[in-house]
């Protein structure tokens, strides 16, 4: 499975999801609890972007209809999203964030 560089560790601060777009994949990369996640930035109920919702209790929350994701596993809490998101391997090297958007985790 391939990583490649989504940002650096120093960019992200807690609890603020950070977008980027890896080989073509949108991502948002986020920064809680003392680890980093990585998942695909489209919610799975519409095509709105969950970079833009906030992040509490491990899950990011769609803004529009108020879905959680959760952060380990994709999965919604509640309705009206009923399809996981898929979620992504990290690694940390040293400052660089790095996923694998080849293979969901
Ligand atoms: S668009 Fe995300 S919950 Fe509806």
């Amino acid at each position: 499975m391939a990583f490649v560089k989504a940002c650096a560790l120093s960019e992200l601060e807690d609890d603020t999801p950070k977008r980027v777009e890896l080989d073509g994949t949108p991502v948002s990369v986020v920064r809680t609890e003392g680890e980093v996640f990585a998942i695909n930035d489209i919610c799975s109920h519409a095509n709105v972007s969950l970079s833009e919702g906030e992040v509490d209790d491990c899950a990011i929350e769609c803004w529009l209809h108020g879905s959680s994701f959760d952060l380990r596993t994709g999965k919604p809490s509640g309705l009206p999203a009923t399809r996981p998101v898929p979620v992504y391997p990290v690694k940390i090297e040293g400052d660089d964030v790095l996923v694998s958007v080849t293979q969901e985790s």
